[in-house]
C-alpha cells in the first residue's frame, strides 16, 4: 500500500517489513471437537439452527406434535432413531448429543413417569435450553447433563438403550465415542445412532475425512462408507450390527444428505430385531 493510501501514515508493514508470527500463534491448535461444540453454542443463544435437518424433515407430525416450537427451531438432527426403535414404559434410556431435546422429549413419552431420560451434551446453552423444554411440558423423568460424550457422566452399564442423532458424525475419531456408548450400555443393551452414511463408496464430491474441515464436521457432512461404519462398531465391542439406509435426507441448506440408523447391540441380538 502507498503511503498516500494510508491517509498519509507509512504503513507499520513498510518500515519494518512484515510481522514474524510468533512460536505461540501457530502453536495454537483448536480441536475439531471444540470448534464444533462452539458452533453448537453459538445456535443455541441464537435460538436458532441452520444446520443439519429440520426435525419436520424426518420426523413425522403426530411425533412432533405438543413440542415446543423453539426446541424444533434448534433440533438438529439427520435422521430419527427413535422412529426406528420401541421403548418399553421404565426402561432408561439416554441420549448422546442431545442438543435441545427433542429426542428426548419423544424418548420420555414412552418410557413413562418409571423410566429414565438421560440426555448428555457438550453445550452448555444447548443443555439450558433441553432442560427449559423438559421443564416447560412437565416431564419429571428427564435429566439433562453436560458433558462430553466420549467421558460422558453416566455409570458403567446403566443404559438399556442409547440414542445419538447425528452426532458420531461430527467426530473425526468415532472409536472413542462408541467405547464410551459400549460401556454405558448394560449387557443385552443396544445403540440407535442416526448418522451420515454411504451405502457402498463415498460418493465423488462428497467431503472424505481427509479434506474434512471444523465446518464440515459441524455441518455432519463428513460421511463413512456402511462397510467402514460395520467395521467401527465391531471393533468397540458390539456383538451384532445392523445398517439401515434410509435414504437421502435434506438439509435445511438445501443440501442432501445420505442418512442412516446403525443399530449396535451388546450380546445377541434380540429375537425380533426392531426395524
Ligand atoms: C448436530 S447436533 C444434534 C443435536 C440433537 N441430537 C438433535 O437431533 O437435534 C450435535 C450436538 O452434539 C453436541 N456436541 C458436540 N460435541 C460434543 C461433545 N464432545 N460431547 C457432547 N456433545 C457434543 C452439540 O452441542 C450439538 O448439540
Amino acid at each position: 500500500m502507498a503511503a498516500n493510501d494510508a491517509g498519509g501514515f507509512v504503513p507499520l508493514d513498510e518500515l519494518t517489513g512484515p510481522r514474524p508470527v510468533l512460536a505461540v500463534e501457530t502453536a495454537v491448535h483448536v480441536p475439531v471437537e471444540t470448534a464444533v461444540k462452539e458452533r453448537y453454542d453459538t445456535l443455541a443463544q441464537a435460538g436458532a439452527s441452520n444446520l443439519c435437518c429440520a426435525p419436520q424433515a424426518v420426523y413425522g407430525s403426530d411425533e412432533l406434535d405438543g413440542v415446543p416450537q423453539w426446541v424444533l427451531d434448534l433440533s438438529s438432527g439427520c435422521g430419527a432413531p427413535l422412529g426406528a426403535i420401541t421403548l418399553d414404559p421404565g426402561q432408561t434410556v439416554a441420549d448422546f448429543g442431545c442438543g435441545a431435546g427433542l429426542d428426548l422429549i419423544l424418548a420420555a413419552r414412552r418410557v413413562g413417569p418409571t423410566g429414565r431420560v438421560i440426555g448428555i451434551d457438550g453445550s452448555m446453552s444447548m443443555v439450558r435450553t433441553a432442560r427449559r423444554a423438559v421443564k416447560e411440558m412437565g416431564l419429571a423423568n428427564v435429566d439433562v447433563r453436560v458433558g462430553d460424550i466420549r467421558r460422558p457422566p453416566l455409570r458403567s452399564g446403566s443404559v438399556d438403550v442409547l440414542f445419538s442423532n447425528c452426532v458420531l458424525g461430527m467426530f473425526p475419531d468415532k472409536a472413542e465415542v462408541l467405547a464410551a456408548i459400549g460401556d454405558a450400555l448394560r449387557p443385552g443393551g443396544y445403540a440407535v445412532i442416526s448418522d451420515v452414511v454411504y451405502l457402498d463408496e463415498v460418493p465423488e464430491g462428497a467431503v472424505s475425512a481427509d479434506a474434512a474441515d471444523a465446518d464440515d464436521y459441524a455441518r455432519c457432512v463428513v460421511g463413512l462408507t456402511a462397510e467402514q461404519y460395520r467395521q467401527l462398531v465391531t471393533d468397540a465391542g458390539f456383538e451384532h450390527v445392523v445398517i439401515r439406509d434410509d435414504g437421502q435426507v435434506s438439509y435445511r441448506d438445501g443440501a442432501r444428505v445420505a442418512s442412516a440408523t446403525i443399530l449396535a447391540y451388546r450380546g445377541a441380538a434380540p429375537e425380533a430385531p426392531c426395524c
